[in-house]
């Protein structure tokens, strides 16, 4: 396992990069997972969504941010006035990683070395779509995109441009979940959001 590089195929477009991830062996997380997630989207999206790894239900289904976080998600992109056919999304990890408690799978943050080895995927996906804006979400996602001493917390909600790509950054829609206050993380996720819908008009 040493990254997905060598699994890259030879065409760079959307579908066969989708059809080679399938196989990815670059890290030892496609052992227990039921299927590669890959991005999903048009080719001439001009917003990006980058979240940490597929979850539960992503593995089953086989498409990013269907369950829970997605829901959110999806939430926060219509009240933010981004139109769906406008947004691709995809995972800075393409597996799921997770623990077993009987018949529960525990979500596992994915460390260093696995964000490392599946970067070549976002990398190509980025190079393809080449969107006015990424949103980056949460610090999984950050830290592939934007180094390890980067604070979401930080600087969240600021257009940082980046190449020919503005990056905004924000907490990750499962962190909504997760708050003692969901109304008021999601106030401040949907307003990090405004700012991502803005820089792309
Ligand atoms: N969380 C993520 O980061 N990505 C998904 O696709 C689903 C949940
Ligand atoms: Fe390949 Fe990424 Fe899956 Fe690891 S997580 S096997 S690098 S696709």
């Amino acid at each position: 396992n040493t990254g997905a590089a060598r699994y890259l195929p030879g065409e760079h477009t959307l579908p066969e990069l989708r059809r080679a991830a399938a196989g990815c062996r670059g890290c030892g997380l496609y052992r227990d997972a039921t299927q590669t997630v890959f991005g999903e989207g048009p080719p001439d999206a001009r917003f990006l969504f980058v979240g940490e790894q597929p979850g539960d239900k992503e593995d089953l289904e086989g498409a990013p941010f269907v369950g829970p976080a997605g829901r959110i998600l999806d939430r926060a992109l219509k009240e933010a006035g981004i139109d769906r056919g406008t947004v691709y999304v995809t995972n800075a990890v393409k597996h799921f990683k997770f623990t077993s408690k009987g018949r529960r799978r525990i979500h596992g943050r994915p460390s260093t070395a696995e964000i490392d080895a599946c970067l070549p995927w976002l990398t190509a996906e980025m190079e393809i779509l080449r969107p006015a804006v990424t949103v980056v979400l949460g610090a999984t996602a950050a830290r592939a995109l934007l180094g390890p001493s980067f604070r979401v917390t930080r600087h969240r909600g600021e257009p940082l441009p980046h190449g020919d790509t503005i990056m905004v950054a924000t907490i990750h829609p499962s962190a909504v979940l997760r708050a003692p206050n969901r109304d008021a993380a999601y106030d401040g996720f949907l307003a990090d959001i405004k700012v991502a819908a803005r820089a792309g008009t």
